[in-house]
């Protein structure tokens, strides 16, 4: 079975949605998504959006304070891209109709980590939601979308599933839609398109404590490196500060919004230590703060430490954080008296699948956006709240040169095989799955964390090898199920972080070695893989 589109988009977060209604004026468009329309990461994002909106903020302060939190790694055109297309894809959202929260001046503009003025446009601590809300509305008043909830993409339908070689360097590889299973019917389909977009977001799931939801496993920077896609910067991994540390809150974020509106981070003794490490304290960029929290963890054998904004008043904390407010009362903790345990947890992946500045990667007709993409726009650091903006920002200048490239391809695509699953039987034990993730999860936690060493990655790589021999062998012989193919593909994660952080002597942003403590400028470069 087969369908056939003139622009196919996997994932639909901020990125997808955003480029599918782009694409949608000049062709007809498929969407597919592994579960429910609206679970994404960006359903759950809760600061907002980093926008230049006050008239005593600039473009330079933004694109400056996001070179700082990048450390030395963002492509600079990409950084001013963002911050100068940034109000009009706000205002964009506003005229679809998106509700953010507004005071007597107008937007109400939030404060988070390593931005030097208030500019996060936000909808109180529900973004990520309104966002969704309004770009799905739209997407369902569109004729040319059609969208397939619980088709899972597999496999990128490229020349080497006709029989070719392909090389990472051999700029002549090409992407016409993926192999996907259609969950419900369990039977994997051909989808075929002349562009593919692969916005399937990030894949904090590969650690054990991580704010994102399920479906961040990273499928998509797998399924494009498979494909012998260019891949960067992996071993930067960003931990967020403050995820919940309560049993059954399974790392609920507590935004940098939070810190932003005057909390203070205390150690279990009830000090405030951030003015030991950054004299911006708790309004350091993330990297500082989430190393801090670490090293006061360790120093003082904690296994949390504490958030308190119960200096702000009940009322104040209620108006600007209903849900993190209502979600922390669940776990018997007022905010407005009480100070919430939290620990840092695997929050976003600043690597991913090279991209130009125009969404293209190194497979031709297939596109990248939002957390899959590497853009250069984060860096060795990515800045609180330009996620969104640059997933918004991407996706729409994606969606120019994919209507470029889909006028010079025909809609005869080379016919590709049916999925061949002769030999595989229905299921092994799916426990050998749930296991080896637990060991994945584990073993990044422990040795791929904030603090790495030679030692621990070693530990890391030998692991993964293993881990990746065992999955390999299972998948050879049985069906694709959902949890398998995840797991084959957050190895393939696992493997990208630890090489690329293999290959990073020195400490810069997100990767802290204590091997080579020190930043060293002749490495200013992209870890490509
Ligand atoms: P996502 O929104 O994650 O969407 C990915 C989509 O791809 C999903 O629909 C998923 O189901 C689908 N998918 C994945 N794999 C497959 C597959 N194999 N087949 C089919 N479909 C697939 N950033 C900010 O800028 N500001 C914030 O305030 C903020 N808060 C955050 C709070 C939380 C709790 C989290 C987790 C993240 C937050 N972020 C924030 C980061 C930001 O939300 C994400 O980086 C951004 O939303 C990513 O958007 P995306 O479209 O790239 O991916
Ligand atoms: C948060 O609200 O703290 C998350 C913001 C982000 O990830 O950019």
């Amino acid at each position: 079975m087969s369908l056939k589109f003139d622009f196919l988009v996997v994932g639909s977060g901020s990125a997808g949605l955003t480029y599918a209604l782009e694409v949608a004026k000049y062709g007809t468009v498929g969407i597919i998504t592994k579960k429910d329309r609206a679970e994404s990461n960006t359903n759950y994002a809760q600061g907002g959006i980093a926008s230049v909106l006050d008239q005593n903020d600039s473009f330079d302060s933004h694109i400056e304070d996001t070179l700082t939190a990048g450390a030395g790694l963002c492509r600079r055109e990409a950084v001013e891209i963002i911050v100068r297309e940034g109000p009009d894809v706000v205002q964009d959202l506003i005229n679809k109709g998106a509700e953010f929260t507004r005071s007597q001046q107008g937007l109400d503009l939030g404060r988070e980590g390593g931005h030097s003025a208030n500019r996060i446009v936000h909808a109180a601590d529900m973004t990520g939601k309104e966002i969704e809300r309004v770009l799905l509305t739209q997407i369902a008043d569109n004729q040319a979308i059609t969208i397939l909830e619980h088709y899972f993409a597999i496999e990128l339908l490229t020349e080497h599933h006709l029989g070719k070689t392909v090389t990472r360097y051999d700029n002549d590889t090409h992407c016409y839609g993926v192999y996907a299973l259609n969950v419900l019917d369990d039977r994997v389909e051909r989808i075929y398109a002349k562009t593919t977009m692969l916005a399937t977001g990030g894949a904090g799931r590969v650690y054990s404590h991580t704010t994102n939801p399920d479906i961040a496993t990273g499928d998509g920077i797998a399924m494009a490196y498979r494909a012998k896609a260019r891949v960067a910067n992996m071993e930067f991994i960003q931990f967020h500060p403050t995820s919940l540390a309560v049993p059954g809150a399974d790392s609920f974020l507590i935004s940098e919004a939070v810190r932003g509106h005057g909390a203070y981070l205390r150690n279990l003794a009830g000090e405030r230590f951030m003015h030991l490490y950054d004299e911006r304290k708790e309004l350091a960029p993330r990297d500082i703060v989430a190393r801090a929290i670490d090293d006061q963890m360790k120093k003082r054998g904690d296994n949390h430490v504490y958030l308190d904004i119960s200096h702000i008043g009940k009322e104040d904390i209620r108006r600007q954080f209903p849900n993190i407010y209502n979600e922390c009362l669940r776990f018997g903790i007022d905010l407005s008296t009480d100070w919430a345990p939290v620990v840092p947890a695997a929050h976003y992946i600043c690597g991913g699948v090279i991209t130009d500045l125009f969404g293209r990667t190194s497979i031709n007709g297939l596109f990248a956006a939002g957390e899959t993409a590497c853009t250069g726009v984060h860096g060795a650091n990515r800045l609180a709240s330009n996620s969104l903006l640059e997933a918004l920002v991407f996706a729409r200048r994606a969606a120019l040169k994919s209507r470029e490239y889909q006028q010079q391809v025909p809609m005869d695509f080379p016919e590709f095989p049916e999925w061949d699953d002769s030999g595989t039987i229905n299921t092994e034990e799916l426990v050998l799955v749930s296991h080896n993730l637990r060991e994945l999860q584990q073993l990044m936690s422990d040795y791929v964390g904030i603090v790495r060493s030679n030692l621990r990655l070693e530990r890391a790589f030998r692991r993964t090898r293993l881990l990746y021999e065992e999955v390999e062998s299972f998948y050879g012989r049985n069906k694709v199920s959902v949890p398998l193919c995840q797991l084959r593909n957050m190895i393939g994660i696992a493997y990208l972080v630890i090489r690329c952080a293999m290959k990073r002597k020195e400490s810069r942003g997100l990767h802290y070695t204590t091997d080579y403590p020190q930043t060293d400028a002749s490495q200013a470069r992209d870890t490509v893989v």
